[in-house]
């Protein structure tokens, strides 16, 4: 039976490389040990140079074999190598592969020695001037190098089920007739269309499909309907199948019940199984059509946020948990239900995780902007084949995208990638993504890059101004991003401006019937070269920084989901942190039913989902319009409505400026001093008094989120008291298991309250003991009044690990511990 043997421990490295090194006798003492996901280069945080990672560096890995490998067929397989890797085994030659985001394998059986040791060599070139994409020209994020994901033999029986793609039919008209909640989506009639090619000699073998459930939620009395063992007793090295489950209701695929099913291929000989490959996928209808997208026949509004695949000191290399932690913060806490990996094919790992969790994903062949010469683009054809061949029997990749990120019209190159994608997989749309609008449309679906919004402007332009063929779907891939860079530690207007303007792009597409949605720049900030970002390296464009901390503008997002209370205040209430004390606008980022104010524990306001000025968005944030209620009208010697105009009028003051009253508020200034004989001093006195809070007593602000008539979640702003620490791990249970395990700390400095304190930036100093080591520095600053670290398990170091996060503050040492649990299970691997 097929096995999977991963090669991920014990390699050696050199940052240089030399055909000696080819050689299985090479003496490789100069040489470190490392362990993949490897990076070819750790980096600084910001401030450094792409050329830490450009290099021709040299992996190097010797294993034994097992004898009962002799009868079968062993592949060598790289989940991914960037850039370009050459290939040798025992000292010979086996190929080469000028992808860094797709996976390649070589079939080494023949080659495999049993009486003394194998040696891999990797010669790998991350040299960003390789003619391949996305390299030629600029491109907007660092290209980082590395053996950065998994390394696998994978042995099985020398005849055995090359590949097996399966895809679905779902009918509409079933699947239309759910109703928009229900979330167990089933439908009557769907095919299930599969394309299987055996290999090695199959006289004398069956070959058996049959399917069962994986995951999601079925009902009890449907659990066992589905399961079809189907002896077809086809013996041909490669058919196409259509299954016809037209009397059996099955489960679909959706993003709330994300139901997924095996498709199992057997290969008999004899009666004997020899091979047997499983196949993940769900059933549904994903279909673009001129008003939007659809899932199983139900209108969806793509809401979506763009993810790179970086992360700070190691560029490229983390394991499996951290790509499932990615998907998991996209499902859970900024409440999206798409992704689109820019601008390449990410870990396996993170689209299976995006197939369990119900995230739709945009996937698209690796480029940027730049279109290269006749050898490029002949390796561009070879990247999107091999990505649609790798990527398509998940259930969340709801399109293609095949065109180059941002490039030029090119009618001959983007015909072919659209005939390449409907060639092998004629279930999904195409989509390319562009820059501007009106390009030359060949795809389904025209995907546009709209940074229209400044601010000002509508928060998108329309439909019929983007797209040449009102016929086909049209949706927004980007926007935002370098319109309005944003660091967690800049100022509260800046930070509140970048939430503000994710929500108005999000709010204008919302309003638009005849787009399919929308996937914002991006989910966190990224390294990139030096003709981007703020000259430190970095592109300050995520709604989350680069240890996936939240900046405000995550609640934009955030707040769209219904699962969790989100209440969120865009200001930390201090007027001096304003130009001239100016409060400005204060938003309640909330999917509450109410929001309660209180000053002093005084009630001032309930503000309500409809005092949104953001009428299409599912939830949009409600402006702080009053700081008084009824306490000027309580304690000053006014009439009721006089009281109330004073109010408006201070209210007005403390938003907009003296500078920016209207005509009345000044009106009502005037009768102060005319009618009430109050001098200028008393009128800055009452001001002081009810909006300034200067003096006496702190003030101290009070919102509570009210949800089903119960208080759900409480902000308390006020002075600051004592400052702490909140640590989120990812995991405290470490596997090692494929290979190491990493596990991400988020580190906050808040008050007493629980606020996030943005302008503190003392470091933390940080310790491992145990079987744990620390990725990167080990004191980081706080940026924002945040930070953040890796730690990585170490094998064979016991079962223990404990990481220790030191800080200072006024004087005080704050410190936290966080013990890890170690688990080695990596028999079997080699
Ligand atoms: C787009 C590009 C992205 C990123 C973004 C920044 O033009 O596709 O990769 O650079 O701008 O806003």
């Amino acid at each position: 039976m097929r096995k999977k043997l991963y090669l991920n421990n014990e390699w050696k490295f050199k940052n240089e490389f030399s055909e000696e090194m080819i050689k299985p006798d090479y003496q490789d003492t100069a040489l470190l040990n490392v362990r993949l996901p490897h990076t070819v280069a750790e980096t600084a945080f910001n401030y450094f140079d792409d050329s830490v990672y450009q290099m021709v560096s040299c992996y190097r890995k010797t294993f034994r074999a097992d004898h009962i490998w002799k009868e079968k067929r062993v592949a060598l397989h790289f989940e991914g190598a960037a850039h370009e890797a050459t290939i040798y085994f025992n000292g010979e030659l086996l190929g080469k592969h000028s992808c860094g985001y797709t996976a390649f394998e070589f079939d080494i059986s023949d080659k495999i020695k049993y009486d003394s040791p194998n040696t891999i060599v990797v010669r790998l070139d991350s040299r960003e001037n390789l003619n391949v994409p996305p390299f030629g020209f600029v491109v907007d994020y660092m290209t980082y190098g590395g053996i950065y994901r998994d390394v696998y033999l994978e042995v099985s029986d020398k005849t055995y089920v090359k590949d097996a793609f399966v895809y679905t039919e779902v009918p509409e008209v079933f699947a239309a007739d759910l109703s928009e909640d229900e979330v167990v989506p089933r439908a009557i009639g769907s095919f299930l269309h599969a394309r299987i090619k055996l290999d090695g000699s199959l006289e004398g073998c069956t070959v058996t499909e049959s399917l069962r459930r994986a995951s999601g939620v079925v009902p009890d009395t449907v659990k066992d309907e589905y399961i079809n063992e189907s002896e077809l007793n086809r013996v041909a090295a490669e058919k196409r199948m259509k299954l016809d489950y037209h009397t059996l209701p099955v489960v679909l695929w959706d993003i709330k019940n994300p139901a997924q099913y095996e498709f199992v291929v057997r290969v008999y000989r004899s009666d004997v199984l020899i091979d047997e490959k499983v196949v993940k996928f769900g059933f549904r209808n994903a279909s673009f059509k001129s008003d939007g997208f659809f899932l199983n026949g139900r209108k969806l509004k793509l809401r979506g946020l763009n993810r790179h695949q970086s992360y700070p000191y190691v560029g490229y290399a983390m394991p499996a948990s951290m790509q499932i932690e990615d998907a998991r913060i996209i499902k859970e806490e900024l409440c999206l239900n798409a992704v689109r990996t820019s601008h390449y094919p990410q870990s396996q790992d993170f689209i299976d995780a995006c197939d369990r969790m119900g995230i739709l994903v945009f996937t698209e062949m690796p480029g940027w902007q730049h279109i290269g010469d006749e050898e490029w683009k002949k390796q561009a054809f070879e990247n999107e084949r091999e990505m649609i061949k790798q990527y398509r029997n998940h259930p969340s990749i709801f399109i293609w995208g095949v065109r180059i990120n941002e490039s030029a019209d090119d009618d001959e190159f983007y015909d072919k990638t659209n005939h390449i994608s409907h060639e092998l997989d004629p279930s999904r749309a195409t989509g390319g993504v562009r820059a501007a609008t009106k390009m030359n449309l060949l795809e389904d679906v025209y995907t546009l890059n709209d940074f229209s919004h400044n601010g000002k402007t509508p928060g998108c332009i329309k439909k019929s101004k983007a797209t040449p063929d009102m016929n086909k779907a049209y949706m927004v891939t980007e926007y935002n991003g370098h319109m309005y860079p944003t660091k967690a530690f800049d100022c509260e207007d800046t930070r509140v401006e970048h939430a503000i303007r994710h929500i108005r792009v999000m709010d204008a597409i919302a309003g638009e019937n005849d787009i399919a949605g929308g996937i914002g720049w991006c989910m966190f900030d990224y390294n990139t070269h030096k003709d981007f970002g703020s000259g430190d390296r970095i592109c300050y464009h995520g709604v989350m920084d680069m240890f996936r901390n939240p900046k405000l503008a995550a609640m934009s997002y955030a707040m769209q989901g219904d699962d969790k209370t989100v209440l969120e205040l865009s200001s930390s209430m201090d007027i001096g942190e304003h130009p001239e004390c100016i409060r400005g606008d204060i938003w309640l980022f909330t999917n509450a039913d109410s929001v309660k104010m209180y000053k002093n524990d005084v009630f001032i306001k309930e503000y309500y989902p409809k005092n949104t000025p953001f009428k299409k968005l599912h939830h949009g944030p409600i402006l702080v319009d009053d700081f008084i209620g009824e306490s000027l009208a309580e304690n000053e010697k006014f009439s009721k409505g006089f009281a109330k105009r004073v109010t408006k009028a201070l209210n007005t003051a403390a938003r907009y400026g003296m500078n920016n009253l209207s005509l009345s508020d000044k009106i009502t200034g005037f009768e102060m001093m005319a009618f009430h004989r109050m001098s200028v001093k008393d009128i800055v006195d009452i001001y002081q008094k009810y909006i300034g809070d200067w003096g006496g007593k702190a003030t101290s602000f009070k919102f509570e989120a009210i949800r089903n008539g119960e208080v759900a979640a409480t902000i308390i702003k006020e002075t600051v008291k004592g400052v702490d620490l909140e640590i989120t791990v990812s995991h405290t249970e470490l596997m090692e298991n494929r290979s190491y395990d990493v596990a991400a700390v988020r580190i906050r400095v808040v008050d007493q309250n629980g606020n996030v304190l943005p302008f503190f930036a003392e470091p933390a100093k940080l310790k491992a003991e145990g079987a744990i080591e620390i990725i990167g520095p080990r004191t980081v600053p706080m940026r924002g009044g945040m930070a953040g670290t890796y730690v990585k398990s170490k094998r064979h170091h016991g079962s223990t690990g404990k990481l220790t996060i030191n800080l200072r503050a006024g004087g005080e040492k704050i410190k936290k511990e966080i013990d890890f649990k170690i688990n080695e299970r990596i028999s079997g691997n080699v």
